[in-house]
């Protein structure tokens, strides 16, 4: 290599470190290649983006998994599942914006919907489908009658904002939980699976 080639190189090198990293997917874990499923989910402590995980463990890892903060372009999946945590009975302002601004985008893909909330540690019941599905997620895409599933979510202390976390400390008998269950969210995404793929 002569020295002009050289210095070439080593600008396009440097060059690609200081580029503003790509927005990718989670494909750390076994999926296809130009896989046709996407999961798109929102959260602010991370339970979301596990059931979007274990979800897609449950579809034997072919979906690429997305937080919304990352403004993914879906428009190469054919398939796309939307989820959220809840807070204060919605999710999270930039899911609900992602699914207005893309809604015609969208409308043809969706294949079901999730939501994770912490209802009180109480069991899940048709009123969480009502407020956090029907109510919420339906709403925000115009497209109704897919599957759906409410999972009990999680607290971490040490993941809140300190805001927060104080306040929640203030209510009486609040202390961390974890409900959230991989195999509830493998057996979601094996059901979905099923209704693309019968
Ligand atoms: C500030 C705050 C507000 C919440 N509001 C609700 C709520 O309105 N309804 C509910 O069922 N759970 C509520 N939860 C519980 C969360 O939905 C639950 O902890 C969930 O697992 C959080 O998900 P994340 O880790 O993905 O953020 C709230 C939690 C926090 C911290």
């Amino acid at each position: 290599m002569n020295k002009r080639d050289f210095f070439k190189t080593g600008l396009v090198a440097v060059g690609t470190l200081l580029l503003p990293r790509k927005a990718w997917a989670l494909e750390y874990y076994p999926t296809v290649e130009n896989t046709e499923w996407a999961i798109l989910y929102s959260t602010w402590c991370g339970t979301s983006r596990d059931a979007s995980v274990w979800i897609s463990e449950g579809m034997n890892g072919i979906a690429d998994v997305y937080d919304v903060r990352e403004n993914p372009d879906l428009s190469r999946y054919k398939h796309v599942i939307v989820g959220g945590s809840i807070r204060s009975g919605v999710t999270s302002q930039k899911l609900q914006d992602y699914l207005i601004t893309h809604r015609d985008e969208l409308k043809n893909k969706i294949r079901a919907y999730f939501a994770v909330c912490g209802n009180m540690r109480q069991p899940v019941s048709q009123e969480q489908y009502h407020k956090f599905i029907d109510n919420h997620l339906v709403k925000l895409t115009g497209v109704g009658g897919l599957p759906a599933k409410v999972f009990l979510g999680r607290i971490t202390w040490g993941l809140l904002e300190p805001d927060v976390r104080e306040m929640l400390k203030s209510f009486p008998n609040m202390e961390e939980y974890d409900n959230l269950k991989r195999s509830e969210c493998m057996a979601f995404g094996q059901d979905i699976l099923k209704t693309v793929n019968p």
